[in-house]
């Protein structure tokens, strides 16, 4: 048992360790009640700025005497330690969330968040900023959730814009991404960190993929705010994420915004709960972003594309059209069934709002680790204007034309320093295609050059729409019976009209179609589950 003072401690009563200090359990010996005693060796604080964290710290506790702010008790030292007598908490955030599995409900999660915020207000009120927001830095005590650890807190102005900090503190991890630039930033970086700490708290996880803190910072950069699909979350909890992990600090909420949030103001409420996807449509996304990750195409620009009357909205042709182009492999019949979940008020047609909500916001690819560093490797190639060919030269270092496993390996470890050769050698394996152990300048090209959409397999976007036209003129100026138009081509199944009948009765129509485009136009006829277009399906060109 040590004794310092009025208090007392066992080794073993150890509670935890931050950056500064060793934190024990112990006793007030006067009143016999139980402390945490936070032990600073002075040793380390040579540098002057530590000191005045300490210092800070300090003050800052001194000032709180709220329900959600950690009490500070008391503090004394001599010159080679400094104790701060804390109020005892049962545990922080981070053992919290462990116990619960790793991850909490909705409804816990903001339980933590209401009264984590309670504490900011006061904090804000007084004044301050953390600057080191995290799960660590959240304790508990029964059910009452307090911030603690001031080390990083410091004065400032929360209402002004105006850029007044510089000194990058905190834990990488909750930084906002003007301190992982080394940029200056205002009171709003707190925000941040507590996006981080709320979508962590419900999903179990980061919201950005870190292996350190380069690729970290690109990822933040580069990669959307996604929610994972299969955890259910409200639209007002997402929406409280959303508006703090705006990467832009003009964007950000602020703090006033922020107190005044729906999820935190409001008592009894049910929160909307978006409407998921069922399994076949989240199978379909996931295909196109698969897509669109590796192609690296701006949707919202192909979206416009299609959007031909510029209303904000498509309808079926144009969502058709749309999306063939972004994956030729889809049916139809998928496409439909897309549209259709998709049209929640049944319009007929798809906002881009809700296109965006349902494809941008979720996942829908399960993470796949190997194709996260190929993303990577591509981010970097194109954030640094790198030559693929050179990369592939400085690693083939034997100079035979291609990068065996070990050349590969050097590669792959300089953007990710603590790989496993198990995941080398997974993404090894999506880089070698033909399986020859090796990899060439055509395979190294395949996977890190980001195609341009091939201009073959364009579609034409009047293409549909013309061939209806065409078709009906040719059907009305002729007075031609239409059943008798689709007898003449279905002949080998009765009553439907298989993919060659229909490319045969499209080169009728129009000769310089060609075969692709010919195919998208089956699939749009053919929505059924059958093989080939059934006379229903046909006679729809001439509603
Ligand atoms: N009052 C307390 N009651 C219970 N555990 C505490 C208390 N204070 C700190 N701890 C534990 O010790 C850890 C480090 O304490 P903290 O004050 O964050 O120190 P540092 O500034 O070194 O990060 C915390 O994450 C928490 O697990
Ligand atoms: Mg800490």
């Amino acid at each position: 048992m040590n004794k310092i003072d009025n208090y007392k401690y066992d080794n073993k009563d150890y509670l935890g360790k931050g950056s500064f200090g060793k934190v024990y359990k112990g006793i007030m010996i006067d009143k016999n009640k139980e402390v945490a005693i936070k032990i600073m060796n002075m040793a380390q604080f040579q540098d002057k700025s530590m000191l005045i964290s300490l210092e800070t710290e300090i003050t800052v506790m001194k000032q709180f005497r709220h329900e959600n702010i950690v009490e500070l008790i008391d503090v004394f030292g001599d010159n080679k330690y400094t104790y701060m007598i804390i109020q005892l908490c049962d545990g922080d955030l981070r053992n919290y969330i462990k116990s619960k599995g790793g991850i909490l409900e909705e409804a816990e999660a903001l339980g933590v968040l209401r009264q984590f915020m309670q504490g900011c207000q006061e904090m804000i009120k007084k004044g301050y900023i953390h600057r080191d927001i995290k799960p660590e830095n959240v304790l508990y005590k029964g059910n009452c959730f307090k911030i603690a650890d001031f080390g990083f807190a410091t004065k400032a102005d929360t209402g002004s814009n105006a850029k007044i900090f510089r000194q990058s503190v905190g834990t990488p991890l909750y930084m906002a991404p003007q301190l992982l630039e080394r940029q200056p930033y205002t009171a709003k970086s707190d925000i941040w960190s507590i996006g981080i700490m709320a979508y962590e708290m419900v999903y179990g996880k980061q919201p950005w993929p870190c292996r350190d803190i380069p690729s970290y910072a690109l990822n933040i950069k580069n990669q959307p705010l996604k929610f994972p699909v299969d955890k259910r979350v409200s639209d007002e909890y997402q929406d409280f994420i959303k508006k703090c992990l705006k990467k832009d600090e003009k964007d950000r909420i602020s703090w006033d915004e922020l107190f005044n949030h729906v999820i935190l103001n409001e008592i009894e409420r049910n929160y909307k709960m978006e409407n998921r996807l069922d399994q076949e449509c989240q199978k379909i996304l996931a295909q196109i972003q698969k897509i669109v990750q590796s192609r690296g195409l701006d949707v919202f620009e192909q979206f416009q594309k299609y959007d031909k009357d510029s209303g904000g909205s498509l309808d079926f042709l144009e969502f058709f059209s749309f999306l063939i182009q972004l994956d030729p492999r889809l049916s139809g019949k998928e496409i439909k069934l897309l549209f259709d979940k998709m049209d929640i008020n049944q319009d007929q047609s798809i906002g881009y709002e809700e296109f965006k909500k349902i494809f941008f916001d979720y996942d829908y690819v399960k993470e796949d680790f190997a194709e996260r560093i190929i993303i990577d490797l591509r981010e970097i190639i194109r954030a640094n204007n790198l030559q693929v060919e050179e990369i592939f030269a400085k690693y083939d270092k034997d100079q035979m034309g291609d990068l065996d496993f070990e050349e590969f390996s050097f590669m792959i470890k300089e953007i990710a320093k603590d790989i496993k050769d198990d995941d080398i050698q997974a993404i090894f394996d999506k880089f070698d295609t033909n399986n020859d152990r090796n990899i060439n300048i055509d395979e190294f090209r395949d996977k890190l050059i980001v195609k341009k959409e091939s201009q073959k397999n364009q579609i034409q976007e009047n293409l549909i729409q013309n061939f209806v036209k065409e078709l009906r003129r040719i059907v009305i100026e002729n007075k031609i019976d239409i059943q008798l138009i689709f007898k003449n081509f279905a002949k080998s199944m009765r009553d439907e009209m298989n993919q060659t009948e229909f490319s045969k009765l499209c080169s009728v129509i129009d000769r310089r179609l060609k075969p692709f485009e010919r195919e998208y136009i089956f699939k749009y006829l053919n929505l059924n589950d059958r093989d080939g277009i059934t006379f229903h399906e046909f006679s729809q060109i001439f509603k």
